[in-house]
Formats: structure tokens, C-alpha cells, sequence
């Protein structure tokens, strides 16, 4: 048994940001008026999240990257029907299924994103682009962006349910980790892992830069868009 780092500094900072921002997204958009100024801002602070955390997906950390976690569907099949058994294939990153669960998330977060920056509430609420497409296109993405936040929150529902089943019936402490960075691995069945994963984290100069290009740039759109 050895403790080994699974989870790098910015994906616990991303996932944390995203969780906070996310419920200040439906809070805003549930309070509505003045509120919406921050539902905008903090939308795009989401965007910048989301295009982060797909550029470290590639260039990230060993478990934060795209290829050592995404499998194909019949390795999610597999995983799917040995779940309930008490000694099914243990991971330390992203099991197949988490994965999904994963993209998911990250897919339909983006996409509501984008429908946001076009959608109008027919009175006086308007996305920063909404008056760049004709009337008919934006009510519908403002239709889409009302249907695709239910599909947010269903993500987000089974997301928790996930992490209780995780932590209650297979004992992983799956939040200790995302808060710390650490897994405890048991060598007797992680050992396959071991030749593979370089243990050392990326550096932070990497991280910083990227965050600072992705940041400015969202920044700069955002100012843009919203004045
Ligand atoms: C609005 C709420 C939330 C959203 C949108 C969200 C989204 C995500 C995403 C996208 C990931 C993948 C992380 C990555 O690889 O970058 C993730 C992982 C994770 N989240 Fe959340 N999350 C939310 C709330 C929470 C909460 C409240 C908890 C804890 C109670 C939590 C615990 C975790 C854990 C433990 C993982 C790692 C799962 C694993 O080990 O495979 N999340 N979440
Ligand atoms: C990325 C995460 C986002 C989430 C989870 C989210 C969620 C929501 C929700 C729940 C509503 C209320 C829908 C209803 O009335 O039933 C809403 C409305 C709205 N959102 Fe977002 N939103 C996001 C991003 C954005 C962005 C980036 C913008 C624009 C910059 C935006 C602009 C709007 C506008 C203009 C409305 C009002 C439309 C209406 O009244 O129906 N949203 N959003």
C-alpha cells in the first residue's frame, strides 16, 4: 500500500471552481433581473474552465489525460456488468465508466455554454450574441439552453450518486482524493499501473501558462461581448 498522486493541481482547482460556478449559474439564472449580469460573467468564467480543462486533457498530468482514462464502449460494457461484484477491476484514475460520466459532463456543460451566448428571454434579457443571429435561431437556442440545463442537473444527480455508491459500497474515498490529490494504492492490484505512470506531476510553469493563454483569451472575449 502506497500513497500516490492521482489528481494535479488544476484539475482539483478546475473541479472545484466548476462546482462553485455551476451552482452560481443556477442560482442566478433562478434569481433572475440584475442576477443575469452574473450569470453572464460567470458563464464564461465556465467556458475558460471547460477549454482548460480539454487542453490538459492533452498535455495535463498521467490521469488528467483524455487517452489513459477514455476507453472504448465495449471496455465500459465490461466494467459496467462486473460494478456490483466486490473484487471488480479497481482503477486509480477515471474507471470506463467515470469517464463517460466525464464527457458528459464537460460536452453538455460546453454546449450550454455556447447556447447562453444566444439566447434572450423575450423581454429584455439577451445573450451577447443573440442580436447577431435572427430571432427564430435564438429562441431556439434559448429553448435549448432551458432543456439542456435539466440534463445538467440529471449529470450532476447521478455524478453524487456515483460518488455516494463509491464511497459507501465500494469504501474508495474518491472526495478525499479530489481534495488532496491522493489514492492510496494497493500494489496487489494496481501493479499493472506502476510500469506505465511516471509518478512526477507536470510542471507548474506548464499549468500556469496554459491557464494565463486560455484565461486572457476568455477574458478578452468576455470584455468583448459584454462591454
Ligand atoms: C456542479 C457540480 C459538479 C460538477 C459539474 C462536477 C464535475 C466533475 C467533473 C467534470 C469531473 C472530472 C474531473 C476531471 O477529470 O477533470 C469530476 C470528478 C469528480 N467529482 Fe465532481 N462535479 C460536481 C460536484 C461534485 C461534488 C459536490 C463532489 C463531492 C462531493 C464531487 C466529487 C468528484 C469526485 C470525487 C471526482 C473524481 C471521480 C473519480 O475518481 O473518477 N463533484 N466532477
Ligand atoms: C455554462 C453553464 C450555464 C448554465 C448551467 C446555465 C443555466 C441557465 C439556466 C438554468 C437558465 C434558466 C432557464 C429557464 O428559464 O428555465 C438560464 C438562462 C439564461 N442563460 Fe444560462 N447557463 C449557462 C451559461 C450561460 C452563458 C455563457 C450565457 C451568456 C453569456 C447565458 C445566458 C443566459 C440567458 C440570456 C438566459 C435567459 C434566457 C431565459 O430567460 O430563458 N447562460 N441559464
Amino acid at each position: 500500500m502506497q500513497l500516490i498522486r492521482v489528481w494535479d493541481l488544476p484539475v482539483r482547482l478546475f473541479h472545484a471552481l466548476l462546482a462553485v460556478s455551476i451552482l452560481g449559474l443556477f442560482i442566478t439564472a433562478n434569481l433572475g433581473g440584475n442576477w443575469m449580469e452574473w450569470h453572464k460573467k460567470i458563464g464564461f468564467l465556465v467556458m475558460g474552465l471547460i477549454v482548460f480543462r480539454v487542453v490538459w486533457g492533452f498535455i495535463g498530468s498521467y490521469h488528467a489525460r483524455f487517452i489513459n482514462f477514455v476507453r472504448a464502449p465495449s471496455a465500459v460494457f465490461v466494467y459496467a456488468k462486473g460494478l456490483l461484484k466486490p473484487n471488480g477491476k479497481h482503477f486509480l484514475g477515471h474507471n470506463p465508466m467515470g469517464a463517460l460520466s466525464v464527457l458528459a459532463l464537460l460536452g453538455t456543460l460546453a454546449f450550454q455554454a455556447i447556447t447562453g451566448l444566444f439566447s434572450n428571454d423575450d423581454i429584455m434579457l439577451e445573450g451577447p450574441y443573440a442580436n447577431t443571429v435572427s430571432k427564430a435561431l435564438s429562441d431556439q437556442m434559448t429553448h435549448l439552453h432551458k432543456l439542456n440545463s435539466e440534463l445538467i442537473l440529471i449529470l450532476i444527480g447521478l455524478h453524487l450518486a456515483a460518488i455516494i455508491f463509491y464511497s459507501f459500497y465500494k469504501k474508495e474515498r474518491l472526495v478525499k482524493a479530489m481534495l488532496t490529490g491522493y489514492k492510496i494504492q494497493n500494489s496487489s492490484i494496481d501493479s499493472h499501473l506502476k510500469a506505465k505512470m511516471p509518478e512526477t506531476p507536470r510542471p507548474y510553469w506548464l499549468s500556469w501558462l496554459t491557464i494565463m493563454i486560455i484565461g486572457a483569451l476568455v477574458y478578452a472575449l468576455a470584455m468583448r461581448a459584454l462591454g
